[in-house]
């Protein structure tokens, strides 16, 4: 097991191992069960038994719980089906009937498509803010949580999580951040004052493309409604999806970097490029955002937005449909590249580039592969977009 004053890097290589109760194995083992037998009716009126059903937990899920909770330096986690269900789970735990929640209007869209149509449904209201303004004046009194997501998805703004946290708390109001930008590794969000931390770990933590997991990790205040709501609803994790996580989890530290490392300089790149009217991306010194990201942030990944100058469709889809290393895919973390057009859905106005010049929004996600492959192929993806111009 990691200490707590370990530094996060090594937390993500010894925290939640269970090594002796497995035979020595170094990370623990795949356990597939729904049925967990007890060796006679005392133990199980006892409740004592660490495990009791498979829903309930096994050695594989528990050792990526405690593994995430002492990242993330809270007191509880919870592993969801999805990155999704983590951001539903967690609006669940704090919101009931007659409640209003503010949610950053930079969210990810299925999040906002929740709070539009389930949770409408069972009485809770929803008001999208802007995700860099203060939110002291949108609260009302019954507002009971404020959600956010920095940074934002697509769109990339960074929020002053410590500025909404204080007003919040001020007011009773819950916080809760889907940090799947930051991971645990790039950014604290239990000290730096959410109650709520959500994650997709489908993205950097699982890192390979191939499983779908979230996870919801509570402060003090909010484990023990974040753990029921989680335990009534019986949202239990694939085993294999669980294990594949924990197995990612040991190496997320030295992918990200690299991840960052690509990501920025194929952000310079493209800052450099005649066709790009402004690329989003916080760790660039003349993003709106790098400020904050400098103050609160340990560093950036490897996902990389740009705003084109106006430009046709057709122009766009050359450039895209003849790149060889970015696949064109809904999701981003793994380790090969990806590229997909920006959807922007809003409540209120976006502006990343004056009017004139605001074209189409791409988002690139910047993989393993040798960055130098990389450039050359989008090279000759902004031949092919001219040409069709
Ligand atoms: C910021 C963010 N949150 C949540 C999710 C949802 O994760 P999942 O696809 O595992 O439901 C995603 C997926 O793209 C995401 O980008």
């Amino acid at each position: 097991m990691a200490a707590d004053k370990d530094r996060p890097d090594t937390k993500a290589v010894a925290a939640g191992r269970m090594s002796e109760e497995h035979f020595g194995a170094v990370n623990t083992p795949l356990y597939r069960a729904s049925t967990i037998l007890f060796p006679d009716l005392a133990t199980l009126k006892s409740n004592k038994q660490p495990y009791t059903y498979g829903r309930r937990g096994t050695p594989t899920s528990r050792s990526l719980e405690q593994a995430i909770t002492q990242l993330e330096g809270g007191a509880r986690t919870v592993l969801t089906p999805s990155g999704l269900n983590a951001c539903a789970l967690a609006i669940l735990s704090v919101c009931g009937a007659g409640d209003h929640l503010l949610v950053s209007d930079s969210v990810y869209e299925p999040t906002r498509h929740f709070c539009d149509t389930v949770l409408k449904r069972y009485g809770v209201s929803t008001d999208y803010y802007p995700p860099t303004e203060d939110i002291a004046p949108l609260l009302k009194p019954n507002t009971r949580a404020v959600f956010c997501e920095s940074p934002g998805s697509l769109t990339f703004e960074v929020q002053d999580i410590p500025a909404i946290a204080r007003a919040a708390h001020a007011k009773n109001v819950s916080v809760l951040l889907d940090n799947t930008w930051a991971t645990p590794l790039l950014f604290s969000a239990i000290a730096h004052g959410v109650d709520l931390s959500i994650q997709a770990a489908t993205k950097y933590i699982g890192g390979h493309a191939d499983l779908n997991l979230g996870y919801v990790t509570a402060n003090d205040s909010h484990a023990a409604r974040l753990v029921a709501t989680h335990g009534t609803m019986g949202l239990a994790a694939g085993a294999d999806d669980v294990w594949l996580t924990l197995r990612g989890l040991r190496t997320l530290p030295t992918r990200l970097k690299r991840h960052q490392e690509t990501g920025l300089l194929l952000a310079n790149w493209l800052k450099a490029r005649p066709e790009v009217a402004r690329v989003l991306y916080p760790a660039l010194a003349d993003d709106p955002g790098h400020i904050l990201w400098k103050r609160d942030f340990k560093g950036a990944n490897g996902l990389v937005g740009f705003v084109l100058k106006p430009v046709s469709d057709k122009a766009v889809a050359a450039l895209v449909d003849g790149l060889k290393h970015f696949g064109i895919g809904y999701s981003w973390g793994g380790f090969e590249s990806l590229i997909l057009p920006a959807h922007i859905k809003r409540s209120h106005p976006f502006a990343a580039a004056p009017p004139a010049d605001m074209g189409p929004v791409l988002r690139i996600h910047a993989g393993l592969e040798d960055p130098s492959d990389l450039i050359a192929d989008l090279e000759a993806g902004f031949k092919r977009l001219k040409d069709a111009s």
